[in-house]
């Protein structure tokens, strides 16, 4: 595990600072995960935007990969992503809803699990609304002649952006909303890394101190 502190210019991105868990509660880490959150899937250049997402294939497999996350509900402890209908992780999270979510922001040296359980909203007002709510180049994705991890004989060009109120694609987004009850973090300091589970689900929330 790596050790050391950065410069402070280092330690800040995006308007992120390094954590430090021993100076905080269990509400207050919370809230600045939530703010983070939030923030995340507002902005492409915030640490958080991109996370893996972790499913169990047919064969019991781990499988993880990289999603952009588009929305976070603190109220009800959801985050979510968009996919493909067809992709590997929806058929995944078919037969088994339960996923690992993980961050990791070299910058603020702070890496987030969330084990959540994933529902998928295709043909419904969410995936209605990411759709609205989605650019053209967006949407391109969705249009693809071919699913995701089919074999090809060679490299496909680019999905053109479909025109205003070609909503072809629509039919394939998936929106997967991963609810969750519990958060760890693991803050890397000299002095000492720091890992707690935090009780979201509890009210007022708990933590518990891990050994990193
Ligand atoms: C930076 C980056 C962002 C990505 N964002 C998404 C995304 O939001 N949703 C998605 O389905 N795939 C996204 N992908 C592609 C996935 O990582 C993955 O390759 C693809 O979805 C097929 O995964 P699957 O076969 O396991 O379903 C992204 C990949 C990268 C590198």
């Amino acid at each position: 595990m790596p050790s050391g502190r950065s410069e402070p210019a280092a330690d800040q991105a995006d308007g992120q600072t390094a954590i430090e868990l021993s100076a905080l509660d269990a509400a207050a880490a919370w809230r600045r995960i939530a703010d983070s959150l939030a923030a995340a899937a507002a902005s492409a250049r915030h640490p958080f935007h991109l996370l893996s997402v972790a499913t169990v294939d047919a064969a019991g497999a781990a499988e993880a990969r990289t999603v952009v996350l588009r929305g976070f509900d603190e109220a009800n402890r959801e985050v979510w992503f968009h996919t493909d209908v067809r992709s590997g992780k929806a058929a995944a999270i078919r037969r088994d809803a339960r996923v690992g979510l993980h961050w990791y922001a070299p910058e603020v040296k702070l890496q987030i699990r969330i084990p959540a359980t994933a529902s998928l909203h295709q043909a419904d007002d969410i995936a209605l609304h990411a759709w609205m709510a989605s650019p053209p180049m967006s949407r391109a994705c969705y249009t693809a002649a071919h699913a995701p991890g089919e074999p090809l004989t060679s490299f496909p060009a680019a999905p053109s952006a479909p025109a205003a109120g070609d909503d072809t694609g629509l039919a394939n987004l998936c929106v997967v909303r991963c609810r969750f009850e519990s958060v760890e973090l693991l803050a890397l300091h000299a002095a000492g890394h720091e890992r707690v589970r935090i009780d979201v689900a509890s009210n007022p929330v708990t933590w518990t101190i891990l050994a990193p």
